[in-house]
């Protein structure tokens, strides 16, 4: 759910949700371990992963192989969609940095471009043409930096480079590259940093400088069956993976060692940028002791990964065969299991995404646990792991097709019980909402069958 910390390598990200501090969000995967009864003896037990068969993550590294990244036509589609929306609004151009909306429209992620003072920009313009719309593509690019700039795979008709020197001002030499036929509005993209956009007020005082309208940002947050694939294939594949994790688990193992199977089974899946987060919500003893798994303890693995840019993010709270669970807190895995059910049951195209926060909430409320479901039900998922739109209190999006959300549900009872299920879902041309974890059998079954 909430921000991820890297379990390996991957950028460094921003959490802006749960309010779980910072030093909690920097430990690595999370597992919660309930401790109200862990008998110091199980500290002392032997502590080797028992493999049941030969290759524990066997059928992971086959499940996304014909996976295909997003290929220059989809791009071309995207921007010619950009312009058709520019166009609409009689907007000058597009501005985004290197990051989701960039990765998007052209290819430019922040792995590919990381941010520095200096700006790099993607610009995408309307050209219209005895009536035909197409999108002119430009990168403005410090000029020391050019070459590196020109290797980036830029997908796009006609891309062009305008350089500036460090004694020149970059905003002015990008609008005057502007197309002059259109002095429309400059749309920024919402990532976009706050002295690139005074940069621009500054450089072009008859322009407006405005953030990208829906119009423009649907365009990213309604998905297409490409990228619904690629959602698939992460999402799958990261409850494969935690189900494989699950087989090789046992009583008196340590959180670091399964955090380093959950590593190791998704990296052998195929996902890049793999992470983990560390919630301690429902816990007495803080963070950073690397718990044992006691015998009446649930587990709760979050996760997820990138395949080809498109995020999975999972959350299962199980037991082992051996595990011996109060009853009161089984029943509690129950009731949200029945919110998440619930929020499904809600989702639909035309429905306002705060219905479905409500949905789940009702459903905690009936049971006399609202007190304790302190976030709201979802996300939108893409190219980022948090993405808007989400499903929250409040909000008065439309659900549309091609939206995707994750749908979350949790009971958090400080010094006692944790317990969140998460699987995503998205919206097909029907306007049905489907898991994209269906064809692994979608929610967790029971809290033994994850
Ligand atoms: C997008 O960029 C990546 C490298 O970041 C490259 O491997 C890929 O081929 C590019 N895609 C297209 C369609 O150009
Ligand atoms: C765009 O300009 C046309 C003609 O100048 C005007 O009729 C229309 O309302 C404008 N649209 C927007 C979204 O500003």
């Amino acid at each position: 759910m909430d921000k991820p910390a890297p379990l390996v390598r991957a950028p460094s990200k921003q959490c802006h949700d749960t309010g779980i501090p910072k030093v909690a969000r920097l430990a690595l995967l999370l597992i919660t371990i309930l401790l109200f009864a862990s008998a110091p003896s199980l500290l002392f037990q032997p502590l080797t992963i028992s493999l049941t068969h030969n290759d524990p993550w066997e059928g992971l590294a086959a499940h996304c192989k014909d996976a295909q990244p997003i290929r220059t036509a989809e791009f071309l589609e995207r921007q010619r969609q950009l312009a058709h929306a520019l166009l609409a609004l009689n907007g000058s151009t597009y501005v985004a940095e290197p990051g989701a909306s960039a990765l998007f429209f052209g290819n430019i992620s922040d792995a590919s471009w990381h941010l520095s003072e200096r700006p790099l920009l993607l610009l995408i313009s309307p050209l219209v043409d005895q009536g035909e719309v197409s999108a002119r593509v430009t990168i403005l690019t410090p000029t020391f930096e050019e070459d590196r700039a020109k290797l980036l795979t830029i997908p796009g008709v006609d891309v062009s480079y305008v350089a500036w020197h460090e004694d020149e001002d970059p905003y002015t030499i990008a609008v005057n590259a502007l197309p002059t036929s259109n002095r429309g509005p400059i749309y920024v993209d919402g990532m976009t940093r706050h002295f690139i956009v005074d940069g621009f007020e500054k450089a072009a005082p008859g322009l407006s400088v405005l953030l990208a309208p829906a119009a423009i940002t649907s365009l990213r947050e309604r998905k297409s069956p490409t990228e619904i694939a690629l959602l698939k294939c992460a999402n799958e594949v990261t409850v494969l993976a935690i189900r494989a994790v699950q087989a090789q688990m046992h009583i008196g193992m340590r959180e670091s060692q399964v955090i380093q199977m959950v590593d190791e089974a998704l990296a052998v899946a195929g996902l890049t940028e793999r992470w983990g987060t560390e919630e301690n919500a429902a816990l007495p003893h803080g963070t950073g002791t690397d718990r044992v798994l006691g015998r009446s303890d649930f587990i709760l693995i979050d996760t997820g990964g990138v395949l080809f840019g498109y995020h999975s993010d999972v959350t299962r709270t199980f037991q082992l065969e051996e595990s011996e669970i109060p009853e009161d807190y089984a029943r509690i895995w129950w009731d949200v299991h029945a919110a998440q059910t619930a929020a499904m049951r809600v989702a639909r195209a035309g429905v306002i995404t705060a219905e479905v926060d409500k949905a789940a909430r009702a459903e905690l409320a009936r049971r006399g646990l609202s007190p304790y479901f302190t976030h709201r039900l979802g996300h939108g998922i893409g190219l980022e792991d948090h993405e808007a739109p989400y499903l929250r209190g409040g909000s008065d999006i439309v659900i549309n097709s091609g939206h995707t959300f994750s749908n979350e549900p949790g009971v958090y009872i400080k010094g006692k019980v944790g317990i969140r299920l998460e699987d995503c879902f998205y919206i097909n041309d029907g306007g049905a909402a489907v898991y994209l974890t269906e064809d692994v059998g979608a929610q967790a079954r029971d809290p033994l069958h994850p």
